[in-house]
């Protein structure tokens, strides 16, 4: 490669401040298992909320396995922010889920509840469809955020009002590949 704008971006972690770090996730997500495993049925469907969540539910589905759980899963894509990092204030399906939720114990998980309009968008698409019962999951809870009023059922941790990145979360889809939760320093 010979011209800079040939170049992929440079991977660098110096720009990044940890907020929660690998082990600190590992343990809250053991502690949340324990209390999914024993509020709902042991065959609940978990519906992930891609892609933000997909690190987030891998951990948490091996973490309820070892609670005692046998959880089914399924995938759904819904984003709201694209490659922005502002909320395009519209809830956009594009890729559904292929399970039937009718009657069934059914646990959303997304990675980062904001304005509330996702997952709120998410609990309504499966109690019209006849689920048993909607519980959310969610990783990282902005509160001061929020437009929509709505609460998950389980919370990893709170966070400012900072868009964070990593452990499957990105910024223009960058990022997602580090093992803990960060923001992207600006200066
Ligand atoms: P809401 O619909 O406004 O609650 O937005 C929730 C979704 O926005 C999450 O599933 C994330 O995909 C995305 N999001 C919200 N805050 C952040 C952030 O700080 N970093 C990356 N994505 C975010
Ligand atoms: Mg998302």
């Amino acid at each position: 490669m010979t011209g800079s704008s040939d170049k992929p971006m440079e991977h660098n972690l110096s720009q990044i401040d940890v907020i929660y770090d690998a082990e600190t996730i590992a343990d809250r997500i053991e502690v949340l298992s324990q209390k999914i495993a024993s509020d709902l049925p042991e065959d609940v469907l978990i519906i992930v909320i891609l892609k933000g969540s997909f690190i987030f539910a891998a951990d948490l589905l091996r973490a309820l396995d070892s609670s005692g759980m046998q959880p089914m899963v399924d995938f759904i894509t819904i984003w709201s922010y694209g490659a922005s990092t502002e909320s395009t204030g519209t809830v956009n399906l594009t890729r559904d889920i292929t399970e039937d939720v009718r009657d069934r114990a059914v646990l959303v998980v997304d990675d980062i509840l904001d304005t509330g309009r996702t997952l709120a968008y998410a609990k309504n698409l499966m109690t019209s469809r006849g689920a048993k019962t909607v519980h959310t999951c969610v990783l990282l809870d902005k509160e001061a955020r929020r437009e929509e009023p709505i609460e998950a059922n389980y919370v990893g941790f709170p966070v400012e009002d900072v868009f964070v990145v990593g452990y499957g979360i990105d910024k223009a889809h960058r990022f997602r590949s580090l093992p803990f939760i960060g923001v992207v320093r600006t200066s």
